[in-house]
């Protein structure tokens, strides 16, 4: 992606219109939606009773994972200073100038450094976004070079961030298994060492939101996702529930949580891997900080034994967590076709 497909360059440039390669089919641009209902809003799960093992919050978990493979997630524990912190330097970083982000570049067919992931044609739209993606967890996976030094806190924060969201998954993880009736040790004890990365997506206002996208409708590859969203965010992230796109209003000091492919895939698709996307704003930007989080790349997975019996014949086949990560980032991101793979 060069110099003019930088959406943010592309802002400050303020074109008469919006260049063609992000100008999007009839049937893909975003509809404007009406006021929907409050009844169509995500659930919201609360941590604090979910550790108490309250048996109407695991009900609700099971719900939410069922019917929505989307939540909110409130009393989350992580603190508030390092949830700010994170925000922080994420914006600084994409208020560089861009030679600065330039220097460290997202690779072709990776998703790590600044840039758009998952561009892999010529004549393939481009999402008005760009990313900033690092590998994080276990060091091994990182890509020293790619850690910006700027802003200088940078990596420190994620470091401590990272931590904190990683304690996190293993607690959500821990409850999904309950809700599962499985031990709560079932996931930690099969991931092996947790993969995880962080992806920083800002979204610059748009002079038409209703031409472009801002992240392609996708379901995500992990076990499951951590997303934290600006304080002064426009409200951008929809989920696909039936036919409607419906749009996540974001909740103060709430984290939204989702349910990826490979736990649709461990449940035998009893929790769902929903698909979803990012719309943008005519005057305000959007930033989005996500955490995916996912079993080690040498671990076999098909559905668990517990979760397959007559009423629930195996709908996935068996495979190797790293070439499905593979098959992931090497694709484009296409609702959720990439799941074909485990079929
Ligand atoms: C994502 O799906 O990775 C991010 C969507 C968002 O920006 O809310
Ligand atoms: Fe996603």
């Amino acid at each position: 992606v060069g110099h003019i497909d930088d959406v943010q360059e592309l802002r400050k440039a303020k074109p008469a219109t919006v260049p063609e390669r992000f100008i999007r089919d009839m049937a893909d641009r975003p509809k404007v939606v009406p006021n929907l209902s409050s009844s169509l809003d995500i659930p919201i799960i609360d941590l604090s009773k979910l550790m108490k093992t309250d048996k109407d919050e695991v009900m609700q978990l099971k719900t939410a994972c069922e019917e929505w493979g989307f939540f909110q997630v409130l009393n989350h524990g992580i603190d508030l200073n390092v949830v700010e912190d994170i925000e922080n330097v994420a914006k600084d970083f994409f208020m560089l100038p861009l030679q600065e982000k330039q220097k460290y570049p997202m690779a072709p067919g990776t998703v790590q450094g600044y840039g758009q992931a998952f561009v892999f044609s010529e004549n393939q739209k481009l999402d008005w976004c760009n990313m900033f993606a690092l590998g994080v967890e276990p060091p091994c996976i990182r890509n020293p070079k790619l850690w910006p030094s700027k802003p200088v806190n940078f990596r420190e924060t994620l470091e401590i961030y990272s931590r904190e969201v990683r304690k996190l998954c293993k607690t959500l993880l821990k409850y999904i298994a309950v809700s599962l009736g499985l031990k709560g040790g079932v996931f930690e004890e099969m991931f092996g060492v947790a993969v995880q990365a962080v992806r920083m997506n800002y979204y610059p206002p748009c002079s038409r939101p209703d031409l472009v996208l801002g992240l392609s409708p996708h379901s995500d590859g992990s076990a499951l996702t951590v997303l934290q969203q600006g304080k002064d965010s426009s409200v951008g992230l929809q989920i696909l529930k039936g036919q409607t796109w419906v749009p996540v209003q974001p909740i103060p000091n709430a984290l939204v949580i989702n349910i990826g492919d490979t736990l649709e895939v461990l449940t035998n698709g009893k929790y769902k891997s929903v698909e979803h996307r990012a719309v943008t704003h005519k005057e305000r930007d959007r930033l989005s900080i996500v955490t995916f989080y996912a079993p080690s790349y040498d671990i076999e997975l098909g559905p668990m034994a517990e979760l397959v019996d007559e009423k629930n014949p195996c709908r996935y086949r068996r495979y190797n967590h790293g070439e499905y990560s593979k098959h992931y980032v090497t694709n484009k991101l296409q609702g959720k076709r990439t799941l074909d793979f485990a079929k």
